[in-house]
Protein backbone atom coordinates (compact mmCIF):
# COMPACT_ATOMS: atom_id res chain seq x y z
CA UNK A 1 0.00 0.00 0.00
CA UNK A 2 1.17 3.47 -0.53
CA UNK A 3 2.30 5.56 2.24
CA UNK A 4 -0.46 8.13 3.39
CA UNK A 5 0.89 11.24 1.36
CA UNK A 6 2.34 13.47 4.27
CA UNK A 7 5.37 14.82 3.11
CA UNK A 8 6.07 17.85 5.29
CA UNK A 9 8.68 15.60 7.18
CA UNK A 10 10.36 14.86 4.60
CA UNK A 11 9.74 11.54 3.69
CA UNK A 12 10.82 9.68 0.71
CA UNK A 13 7.83 9.13 -1.45
CA UNK A 14 7.81 8.30 -5.16
CA UNK A 15 7.61 11.26 -7.87
CA UNK A 16 6.36 10.45 -11.00
CA UNK A 17 7.52 12.03 -14.28
CA UNK A 18 4.67 13.43 -16.05
CA UNK A 19 6.28 16.57 -17.60
CA UNK A 20 3.83 17.25 -20.00
CA UNK A 21 0.80 18.06 -17.42
CA UNK A 22 -0.04 21.29 -15.28
CA UNK A 23 -2.03 21.39 -12.29
CA UNK A 24 -4.67 23.41 -11.44
CA UNK A 25 -6.38 23.82 -7.53
CA UNK A 26 -9.30 25.70 -6.52
CA UNK A 27 -8.90 27.10 -3.60
CA UNK A 28 -10.94 30.37 -3.98
CA UNK A 29 -14.04 29.70 -2.01
CA UNK A 30 -15.08 31.56 1.04
CA UNK A 31 -16.01 27.59 2.74
CA UNK A 32 -19.41 29.60 4.07
CA UNK A 33 -20.12 26.46 5.49
CA UNK A 34 -16.95 26.25 7.77
CA UNK A 35 -18.82 29.28 9.75
CA UNK A 36 -15.42 30.99 10.06
CA UNK A 37 -12.52 33.80 9.33
CA UNK A 38 -10.04 31.70 8.00
CA UNK A 39 -10.50 30.54 4.46
CA UNK A 40 -12.04 26.86 4.18
CA UNK A 41 -8.40 25.35 2.72
CA UNK A 42 -6.19 27.07 5.56
CA UNK A 43 -8.19 24.63 8.32
CA UNK A 44 -5.78 21.99 9.56
CA UNK A 45 -6.05 18.22 8.77
CA UNK A 46 -3.69 15.73 10.46
CA UNK A 47 -1.65 19.19 11.50
CA UNK A 48 -1.61 20.52 8.06
CA UNK A 49 -3.57 23.33 5.77
CA UNK A 50 -6.11 21.34 3.75
CA UNK A 51 -4.63 23.40 0.73
CA UNK A 52 -0.97 22.23 1.93
CA UNK A 53 -2.17 18.52 1.66
CA UNK A 54 -3.33 19.01 -2.19
CA UNK A 55 0.11 20.56 -3.23
CA UNK A 56 2.11 17.76 -1.52
CA UNK A 57 -0.34 15.16 -3.44
CA UNK A 58 0.49 17.37 -7.03
CA UNK A 59 4.05 17.58 -6.06
CA UNK A 60 4.53 14.17 -6.51
CA UNK A 61 3.43 13.96 -10.00
CA UNK A 62 6.26 16.18 -11.13
CA UNK A 63 3.91 18.61 -13.31
CA UNK A 64 5.30 21.66 -15.35
CA UNK A 65 3.43 24.14 -13.05
CA UNK A 66 0.73 23.96 -9.97
CA UNK A 67 -1.25 26.73 -10.44
CA UNK A 68 -3.88 27.60 -7.23
CA UNK A 69 -6.72 29.76 -8.07
CA UNK A 70 -7.51 32.02 -4.87
CA UNK A 71 -9.55 34.68 -4.16
CA UNK A 72 -11.74 34.77 -0.63
CA UNK A 73 -8.46 35.53 1.90
CA UNK A 74 -6.24 35.29 -0.70
CA UNK A 75 -3.31 37.44 0.82
CA UNK A 76 -3.45 35.28 3.61
CA UNK A 77 -3.01 31.96 1.01
CA UNK A 78 -0.43 33.34 -1.38
CA UNK A 79 1.83 34.44 1.73
CA UNK A 80 2.06 30.96 2.63
CA UNK A 81 3.23 29.36 0.11
CA UNK A 82 5.82 31.13 -2.09
CA UNK A 83 7.95 27.83 -3.35
CA UNK A 84 8.02 27.40 -7.29
CA UNK A 85 6.66 25.65 -9.05
CA UNK A 86 3.68 27.17 -7.59
CA UNK A 87 2.21 30.35 -8.82
CA UNK A 88 -1.31 31.65 -7.93
CA UNK A 89 -4.54 33.41 -9.99
CA UNK A 90 -7.21 35.48 -8.54
CA UNK A 91 -10.22 34.30 -8.94
CA UNK A 92 -12.38 37.94 -7.98
CA UNK A 93 -15.40 36.77 -7.91
CA UNK A 94 -16.39 33.12 -6.74
CA UNK A 95 -18.90 32.13 -9.84
CA UNK A 96 -18.33 28.60 -9.90
CA UNK A 97 -15.75 25.95 -10.37
CA UNK A 98 -15.76 26.09 -13.87
CA UNK A 99 -15.21 29.91 -13.25
CA UNK A 100 -12.15 29.35 -11.27
CA UNK A 101 -10.53 26.65 -13.61
CA UNK A 102 -11.26 29.55 -16.25
CA UNK A 103 -9.02 32.10 -14.20
CA UNK A 104 -5.85 29.93 -14.58
CA UNK A 105 -7.11 29.17 -18.72
CA UNK A 106 -4.21 31.19 -20.13
CA UNK A 107 -1.63 29.71 -18.03
CA UNK A 108 -1.78 26.53 -19.40
CA UNK A 109 0.57 25.40 -21.89
CA UNK A 110 0.84 21.70 -20.92
CA UNK A 111 -1.19 18.93 -23.19
CA UNK A 112 -3.18 17.55 -20.10
CA UNK A 113 -4.70 19.30 -17.11
CA UNK A 114 -5.10 18.06 -13.73
CA UNK A 115 -7.62 19.52 -11.65
CA UNK A 116 -7.58 19.03 -7.87
CA UNK A 117 -10.09 20.71 -5.09
CA UNK A 118 -8.62 22.44 -2.48
CA UNK A 119 -10.90 21.32 -0.09
CA UNK A 120 -10.26 17.52 -1.26
CA UNK A 121 -7.08 16.98 0.90
CA UNK A 122 -6.82 13.36 1.33
CA UNK A 123 -6.30 12.33 -2.54
CA UNK A 124 -3.42 9.96 -2.69
CA UNK A 125 -0.43 10.10 -5.60
CA UNK A 126 -1.61 7.10 -6.81
CA UNK A 127 -5.17 8.10 -7.70
CA UNK A 128 -3.51 11.16 -9.45
CA UNK A 129 -1.21 9.28 -11.49
CA UNK A 130 -4.32 7.05 -12.43
CA UNK A 131 -5.99 9.77 -13.88
CA UNK A 132 -2.84 11.48 -15.33
CA UNK A 133 -1.99 8.07 -17.38
CA UNK A 134 -5.77 7.91 -18.73
CA UNK A 135 -5.79 8.35 -22.47
CA UNK A 136 -9.57 9.43 -22.71
CA UNK A 137 -9.97 13.28 -23.67
CA UNK A 138 -11.59 13.89 -19.72
CA UNK A 139 -11.11 11.62 -17.20
CA UNK A 140 -13.00 12.04 -14.04
CA UNK A 141 -11.97 9.88 -10.36
CA UNK A 142 -15.52 8.97 -9.57
CA UNK A 143 -16.91 6.67 -6.36
CA UNK A 144 -19.52 4.82 -5.24
CA UNK A 145 -20.37 6.29 -1.98
CA UNK A 146 -23.21 4.94 1.22
CA UNK A 147 -24.11 8.34 1.35
CA UNK A 148 -24.14 10.53 -1.73
CA UNK A 149 -25.54 13.45 -0.02
CA UNK A 150 -24.10 16.94 -1.46
CA UNK A 151 -21.91 15.74 -3.87
CA UNK A 152 -22.22 15.88 -7.62
CA UNK A 153 -23.74 12.67 -9.16
CA UNK A 154 -22.48 10.43 -12.56
CA UNK A 155 -25.36 10.16 -14.77
CA UNK A 156 -24.51 7.04 -17.67
CA UNK A 157 -25.82 6.37 -20.89
CA UNK A 158 -27.84 2.72 -20.72
CA UNK A 159 -24.70 1.28 -22.17
CA UNK A 160 -22.51 2.50 -19.14
CA UNK A 161 -20.96 5.51 -20.66
CA UNK A 162 -20.96 8.42 -18.86
CA UNK A 163 -22.90 10.90 -20.20
CA UNK A 164 -22.81 14.31 -17.16
CA UNK A 165 -22.69 15.49 -13.84
CA UNK A 166 -25.88 16.85 -11.82
CA UNK A 167 -25.15 18.42 -9.03
CA UNK A 168 -27.65 17.25 -5.97
CA UNK A 169 -29.14 20.94 -5.95
CA UNK A 170 -29.90 20.38 -10.04
CA UNK A 171 -30.77 16.86 -9.48
CA UNK A 172 -34.53 14.80 -9.87
CA UNK A 173 -35.23 12.50 -7.40
CA UNK A 174 -34.35 9.51 -9.82
CA UNK A 175 -30.79 11.28 -9.89
CA UNK A 176 -30.76 11.54 -6.80
CA UNK A 177 -30.69 7.98 -6.19
CA UNK A 178 -27.26 7.61 -8.26
CA UNK A 179 -24.74 6.45 -5.75
CA UNK A 180 -21.72 6.90 -7.73
CA UNK A 181 -20.40 10.83 -7.14
CA UNK A 182 -17.81 13.12 -8.76
CA UNK A 183 -14.72 13.60 -6.43
CA UNK A 184 -14.20 16.64 -8.48
CA UNK A 185 -11.09 15.93 -9.64
CA UNK A 186 -10.45 15.92 -13.10
CA UNK A 187 -7.74 15.15 -15.93
CA UNK A 188 -8.73 16.78 -19.74
CA UNK A 189 -7.14 17.32 -22.56
CA UNK A 190 -6.02 21.02 -22.36
CA UNK A 191 -7.02 22.16 -25.71
CA UNK A 192 -10.37 20.58 -25.39
CA UNK A 193 -10.55 21.87 -21.63
CA UNK A 194 -9.95 25.45 -22.79
CA UNK A 195 -12.89 25.51 -25.64
CA UNK A 196 -15.06 24.03 -22.96
CA UNK A 197 -14.80 26.57 -20.33
CA UNK A 198 -15.29 28.93 -23.37
CA UNK A 199 -18.46 27.97 -23.64
CA UNK A 200 -20.03 27.23 -19.59
CA UNK A 201 -23.37 28.85 -18.85
CA UNK A 202 -24.78 28.90 -15.62
CA UNK A 203 -28.16 27.81 -15.79
CA UNK A 204 -28.69 25.88 -12.76
CA UNK A 205 -30.00 26.44 -8.98
CA UNK A 206 -26.61 28.24 -7.87
CA UNK A 207 -26.24 29.96 -11.41
CA UNK A 208 -22.56 29.26 -11.02
CA UNK A 209 -20.51 28.34 -13.52
CA UNK A 210 -20.18 24.17 -13.00
CA UNK A 211 -16.56 22.37 -14.04
CA UNK A 212 -18.56 19.56 -14.17
CA UNK A 213 -20.74 20.49 -17.19
CA UNK A 214 -17.67 19.45 -19.42
CA UNK A 215 -18.64 15.85 -18.70
CA UNK A 216 -21.88 16.52 -20.98
CA UNK A 217 -20.69 18.41 -23.48
CA UNK A 218 -17.61 15.76 -24.11
CA UNK A 219 -20.17 13.46 -24.26
CA UNK A 220 -21.96 15.63 -26.70
CA UNK A 221 -18.89 15.94 -29.31
CA UNK A 222 -18.22 11.93 -28.67
CA UNK A 223 -15.06 12.60 -27.21
CA UNK A 224 -14.15 9.68 -24.89
CA UNK A 225 -14.93 10.12 -21.25
CA UNK A 226 -13.69 7.62 -18.82
CA UNK A 227 -14.09 7.47 -14.82
CA UNK A 228 -11.60 6.15 -12.50
CA UNK A 229 -11.91 4.91 -8.90
CA UNK A 230 -9.72 6.39 -5.77
CA UNK A 231 -8.28 3.29 -3.37
CA UNK A 232 -8.61 4.61 -0.24
CA UNK A 233 -12.01 4.81 1.46
CA UNK A 234 -12.00 8.18 2.35
CA UNK A 235 -9.49 9.74 -0.30
CA UNK A 236 -12.24 11.84 -1.88
CA UNK A 237 -14.00 13.19 0.62
CA UNK A 238 -14.71 17.09 0.78
CA UNK A 239 -14.65 19.04 3.56
CA UNK A 240 -16.98 21.83 3.65
CA UNK A 241 -18.40 22.02 7.03
CA UNK A 242 -16.43 21.87 10.48
CA UNK A 243 -18.23 17.88 11.11
CA UNK A 244 -16.80 17.18 7.62
CA UNK A 245 -13.24 17.89 8.45
CA UNK A 246 -13.59 16.23 12.00
CA UNK A 247 -14.96 12.89 10.10
CA UNK A 248 -12.47 13.48 8.06
CA UNK A 249 -9.56 13.74 10.49
CA UNK A 250 -10.78 10.50 12.21
CA UNK A 251 -10.84 8.87 8.89
CA UNK A 252 -7.21 10.09 8.19
CA UNK A 253 -6.02 8.74 11.59
CA UNK A 254 -7.43 5.07 11.97
CA UNK A 255 -6.06 4.92 8.44
CA UNK A 256 -2.64 5.88 9.30
CA UNK A 257 -2.72 3.70 13.21
CA UNK A 258 -4.05 0.79 10.70
CA UNK A 259 -0.73 0.84 8.61
CA UNK A 260 1.37 1.39 11.69
CA UNK A 261 -0.30 -1.66 12.90
CA UNK A 262 0.61 -3.59 9.51
CA UNK A 263 3.67 -2.45 10.23
CA UNK A 264 3.71 -4.27 13.50
CA UNK A 265 3.16 -1.08 15.83
CA UNK A 266 0.92 -2.00 18.85
CA UNK A 267 -1.69 0.22 19.75
CA UNK A 268 -4.09 -0.16 22.26
CA UNK A 269 -6.89 1.70 20.32
CA UNK A 270 -6.69 2.88 16.86
CA UNK A 271 -9.28 4.95 17.19
CA UNK A 272 -7.25 6.81 19.87
CA UNK A 273 -4.32 7.81 18.30
CA UNK A 274 -3.33 11.21 16.42
CA UNK A 275 -0.23 11.50 14.23
CA UNK A 276 0.17 14.89 12.96
CA UNK A 277 3.36 14.04 10.62
CA UNK A 278 5.33 11.26 10.34
CA UNK A 279 5.47 8.57 13.13
CA UNK A 280 8.31 5.83 12.72
CA UNK A 281 8.33 3.36 14.77
CA UNK A 282 11.04 0.03 15.09
CA UNK A 283 10.08 -3.06 16.25
CA UNK A 284 8.00 -3.78 19.28
CA UNK A 285 6.63 -0.25 19.78
CA UNK A 286 3.55 0.07 22.13
CA UNK A 287 1.71 2.65 22.30
CA UNK A 288 -1.11 3.25 24.47
CA UNK A 289 -4.19 5.15 24.30
CA UNK A 290 -5.07 9.31 23.65
CA UNK A 291 -1.11 9.91 22.30
CA UNK A 292 -0.12 12.72 20.02
CA UNK A 293 2.78 12.92 17.72
CA UNK A 294 4.05 15.80 15.60
CA UNK A 295 5.84 16.97 13.41
CA UNK A 296 8.88 14.10 12.74
CA UNK A 297 9.23 11.46 15.30
CA UNK A 298 10.83 8.78 15.17
CA UNK A 299 11.00 5.72 18.30
CA UNK A 300 13.12 3.09 18.79
CA UNK A 301 12.94 -0.86 18.89
CA UNK A 302 10.83 -1.74 21.94
CA UNK A 303 9.95 1.07 23.21
CA UNK A 304 6.77 1.90 25.32
CA UNK A 305 4.49 4.84 24.92
CA UNK A 306 2.02 5.13 28.07
CA UNK A 307 -1.46 7.00 27.63
CA UNK A 308 -1.61 10.91 26.97
CA UNK A 309 2.07 11.39 25.76
CA UNK A 310 2.63 14.22 23.52
CA UNK A 311 5.38 13.99 21.45
CA UNK A 312 6.70 16.55 18.72
CA UNK A 313 9.58 16.35 16.37
CA UNK A 314 11.77 14.31 19.14
CA UNK A 315 13.67 10.91 18.90
CA UNK A 316 13.73 8.35 21.11
CA UNK A 317 16.06 5.32 21.00
CA UNK A 318 15.32 1.65 21.73
CA UNK A 319 14.60 -0.02 25.11
CA UNK A 320 13.02 3.20 26.05
CA UNK A 321 10.01 4.12 28.32
CA UNK A 322 7.73 7.23 28.64
CA UNK A 323 5.17 6.86 30.96
CA UNK A 324 1.83 8.68 31.14
CA UNK A 325 1.23 12.21 30.42
CA UNK A 326 4.67 12.84 29.47
CA UNK A 327 5.57 16.02 26.68
CA UNK A 328 8.45 16.08 25.36
CA UNK A 329 9.54 18.50 22.22
CA UNK A 330 12.70 18.73 20.06
CA UNK A 331 14.42 15.87 22.18
CA UNK A 332 16.75 13.20 21.76
CA UNK A 333 15.65 10.60 24.19
CA UNK A 334 19.20 8.19 24.46
CA UNK A 335 18.26 4.41 25.00
CA UNK A 336 17.13 2.32 27.98
CA UNK A 337 15.84 6.13 29.55
CA UNK A 338 12.79 6.33 31.85
CA UNK A 339 10.68 9.38 31.15
CA UNK A 340 7.42 10.58 33.55
CA UNK A 341 5.03 10.31 34.44
CA UNK A 342 4.48 13.80 33.92
CA UNK A 343 7.71 14.93 32.33
CA UNK A 344 8.23 18.19 30.19
CA UNK A 345 11.31 18.18 28.20
CA UNK A 346 11.46 21.09 25.57
CA UNK A 347 13.81 21.50 22.47
CA UNK A 348 17.29 21.26 22.61
CA UNK A 349 17.43 18.18 25.45
CA UNK A 350 19.43 15.44 24.77
CA UNK A 351 19.71 12.34 26.79
CA UNK A 352 22.55 9.31 27.04
CA UNK A 353 21.54 5.96 28.15
CA UNK A 354 19.91 5.24 30.73
CA UNK A 355 18.79 8.49 32.20
CA UNK A 356 16.18 8.98 34.38
CA UNK A 357 13.69 12.13 33.78
CA UNK A 358 10.97 11.41 36.94
CA UNK A 359 7.38 13.21 37.63
CA UNK A 360 7.70 17.41 37.30
CA UNK A 361 10.66 17.23 36.00
CA UNK A 362 10.84 20.17 33.33
CA UNK A 363 14.33 19.82 31.07
CA UNK A 364 15.43 22.58 28.49
CA UNK A 365 18.32 22.85 26.63
CA UNK A 366 20.50 20.47 28.64
CA UNK A 367 21.97 17.29 28.17
CA UNK A 368 22.42 14.11 30.39
CA UNK A 369 24.84 12.14 30.11
CA UNK A 370 24.55 8.32 31.03
CA UNK A 371 22.93 7.12 33.94
CA UNK A 372 21.84 10.41 35.05
CA UNK A 373 18.89 11.11 37.31
CA UNK A 374 16.28 13.97 38.13
CA UNK A 375 13.72 11.85 39.73
CA UNK A 376 11.00 14.56 41.20
CA UNK A 377 10.19 18.34 40.56
CA UNK A 378 12.65 19.76 39.02
CA UNK A 379 13.82 22.26 36.37
CA UNK A 380 16.53 21.70 34.48
CA UNK A 381 17.66 24.70 31.82
CA UNK A 382 21.14 25.32 29.73
CA UNK A 383 22.78 22.84 31.74
CA UNK A 384 25.26 20.18 31.38
CA UNK A 385 24.35 17.23 33.40
CA UNK A 386 27.57 14.63 33.76
CA UNK A 387 27.06 10.76 33.92
CA UNK A 388 26.04 9.14 36.99
CA UNK A 389 24.73 12.80 38.24
CA UNK A 390 21.55 12.82 40.99
CA UNK A 391 19.58 16.02 41.30
CA UNK A 392 17.97 15.39 43.99
CA UNK A 393 13.84 16.54 44.51
CA UNK A 394 13.28 20.41 44.00
CA UNK A 395 16.30 21.16 42.61
CA UNK A 396 16.60 24.32 40.66
CA UNK A 397 18.81 25.82 37.65
CA UNK A 398 18.33 29.51 37.91
CA UNK A 399 19.99 30.02 34.40
CA UNK A 400 17.77 33.58 33.78
CA UNK A 401 18.92 36.71 35.50
CA UNK A 402 15.93 38.80 33.91
CA UNK A 403 18.67 39.36 30.80
CA UNK A 404 20.53 36.61 30.08
CA UNK A 405 20.35 33.05 29.92
CA UNK A 406 23.04 31.34 31.84
CA UNK A 407 24.40 27.72 31.75
CA UNK A 408 25.21 25.28 34.91
CA UNK A 409 27.36 22.51 34.48
CA UNK A 410 27.42 19.28 36.77
CA UNK A 411 30.59 17.08 36.22
CA UNK A 412 29.99 13.46 36.29
CA UNK A 413 29.37 11.40 39.94
CA UNK A 414 27.84 14.45 41.64
CA UNK A 415 24.96 14.37 43.98
CA UNK A 416 22.72 17.02 44.48
CA UNK A 417 20.93 17.20 47.71
CA UNK A 418 17.06 17.76 47.21
CA UNK A 419 15.98 21.80 46.98
CA UNK A 420 19.13 23.13 45.87
CA UNK A 421 19.37 26.40 43.46
CA UNK A 422 22.02 26.29 41.38
CA UNK A 423 22.45 30.11 40.61
CA UNK A 424 24.20 30.04 36.92
CA UNK A 425 26.30 30.37 35.08
CA UNK A 426 28.43 27.77 37.53
CA UNK A 427 30.29 24.70 37.87
CA UNK A 428 29.76 21.46 40.10
CA UNK A 429 32.78 19.43 39.83
CA UNK A 430 33.11 15.80 39.48
CA UNK A 431 32.15 13.71 42.70
CA UNK A 432 31.33 16.52 44.74
CA UNK A 433 28.15 16.74 46.96
CA UNK A 434 25.82 19.83 47.54
CA UNK A 435 24.19 19.38 50.64
CA UNK A 436 20.37 19.17 50.68
CA UNK A 437 18.60 23.25 50.25
CA UNK A 438 21.68 24.97 49.22
CA UNK A 439 21.61 27.96 47.21
CA UNK A 440 24.96 27.57 44.99
CA UNK A 441 26.24 30.60 43.57
CA UNK A 442 30.24 29.57 43.42
CA UNK A 443 31.70 27.16 41.65
CA UNK A 444 32.22 23.83 43.35
CA UNK A 445 35.22 21.95 43.59
CA UNK A 446 35.05 18.34 42.76
CA UNK A 447 35.43 15.70 45.49
CA UNK A 448 34.09 17.70 48.51
CA UNK A 449 30.63 18.87 50.07
CA UNK A 450 29.35 22.30 49.57
CA UNK A 451 26.84 23.49 52.15
CA UNK A 452 25.42 26.84 51.95
CA UNK A 453 22.31 27.34 54.40
CA UNK A 454 21.90 28.60 57.74
CA UNK A 455 22.45 26.25 60.84
CA UNK A 456 19.58 24.81 62.92
CA UNK A 457 18.49 26.24 65.96
CA UNK A 458 16.16 25.49 68.73
CA UNK A 459 13.80 27.21 70.64
CA UNK A 460 12.51 25.27 73.61
CA UNK A 461 9.86 27.70 75.10
CA UNK A 462 8.61 28.34 71.69
CA UNK A 463 4.52 29.07 71.71
CA UNK A 464 2.63 29.31 68.62
CA UNK A 465 0.92 32.22 67.69
CA UNK A 466 -2.76 31.90 68.71
CA UNK A 467 -5.89 33.54 67.26
CA UNK A 468 -7.15 37.10 68.88
CA UNK A 469 -10.68 37.09 69.41
CA UNK A 470 -12.65 40.51 68.52
C1 LIG B 1 -17.93 20.21 -6.08
C2 LIG B 1 -18.49 19.61 -7.39
C3 LIG B 1 -19.28 18.35 -7.06
C4 LIG B 1 -18.37 17.37 -6.34
C5 LIG B 1 -17.74 18.02 -5.11
C6 LIG B 1 -16.66 17.10 -4.58
C7 LIG B 1 -18.93 21.41 -8.99
C8 LIG B 1 -19.94 22.29 -9.59
N1 LIG B 1 -19.35 20.59 -8.03
O1 LIG B 1 -19.05 20.59 -5.28
O2 LIG B 1 -19.77 17.77 -8.24
O3 LIG B 1 -19.14 16.24 -5.97
O4 LIG B 1 -17.10 19.26 -5.44
O5 LIG B 1 -16.14 17.56 -3.36
O6 LIG B 1 -17.77 21.47 -9.39
N2 LIG B 1 -14.01 27.04 -5.73
C9 LIG B 1 -13.35 28.09 -6.28
N3 LIG B 1 -14.07 29.05 -6.91
C10 LIG B 1 -15.42 29.00 -7.01
C11 LIG B 1 -16.09 27.90 -6.43
C12 LIG B 1 -15.36 26.93 -5.79
O7 LIG B 1 -12.12 28.18 -6.23
O8 LIG B 1 -16.00 29.90 -7.61
C13 LIG B 1 -13.21 26.00 -5.03
C14 LIG B 1 -13.54 25.95 -3.54
O9 LIG B 1 -12.67 26.78 -2.80
C15 LIG B 1 -13.33 24.49 -3.21
C16 LIG B 1 -13.59 23.76 -4.52
O10 LIG B 1 -13.52 24.74 -5.54
O11 LIG B 1 -12.01 24.26 -2.78
C17 LIG B 1 -14.95 23.07 -4.55
O12 LIG B 1 -15.97 24.04 -4.35
P1 LIG B 1 -17.26 23.75 -3.50
O13 LIG B 1 -18.12 24.95 -3.52
O14 LIG B 1 -16.91 23.18 -2.19
O15 LIG B 1 -17.96 22.62 -4.40
P2 LIG B 1 -18.95 21.48 -3.95
O16 LIG B 1 -20.29 22.07 -3.70
O17 LIG B 1 -18.36 20.70 -2.86
CA1 LIG C 1 -16.59 20.96 -1.55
Amino acid sequence: MEPLCDNRANKPIEYISMNNIDVVILAAGKGTRMKSIQPKVMHQLAGKPLLEHVIDTAKTLNPKKIIVVVGHAEAAIRECYTQAPLAFVSQKKQLGTGHAVAQASGHLTSSRTLILLGDVPCIQPGSIKKLAASSADVSVLTETVEDPTGYGRIIRDDDGTPRMIIEEKDANQKQKLTREINTGIFCVNTTLLKQFLNNLTNNNTNKEYYLTDIVEYASNEHRSVKTVAPSLRFEAKGVNSKKQLAELERDYQLEYAYRLMEAGTTISDPKRIDVRGTLTCGADVSIDVGCIFEGDVTLGKNITIESHVIIRNSIIKDNSTIRAFSHIDGAAIGSLNEIGPYARIRPGTESQTRAKIGNFVEIKASTLDVDAKANHLSYIGDAKIGASVNVGAGTITCNYDGANKHQTIIEDNVFIGSDTQLVAPVTVGAGSTIAAGSTVTKDVPPGGLALSRTKQTFIADWKRPTKTTK
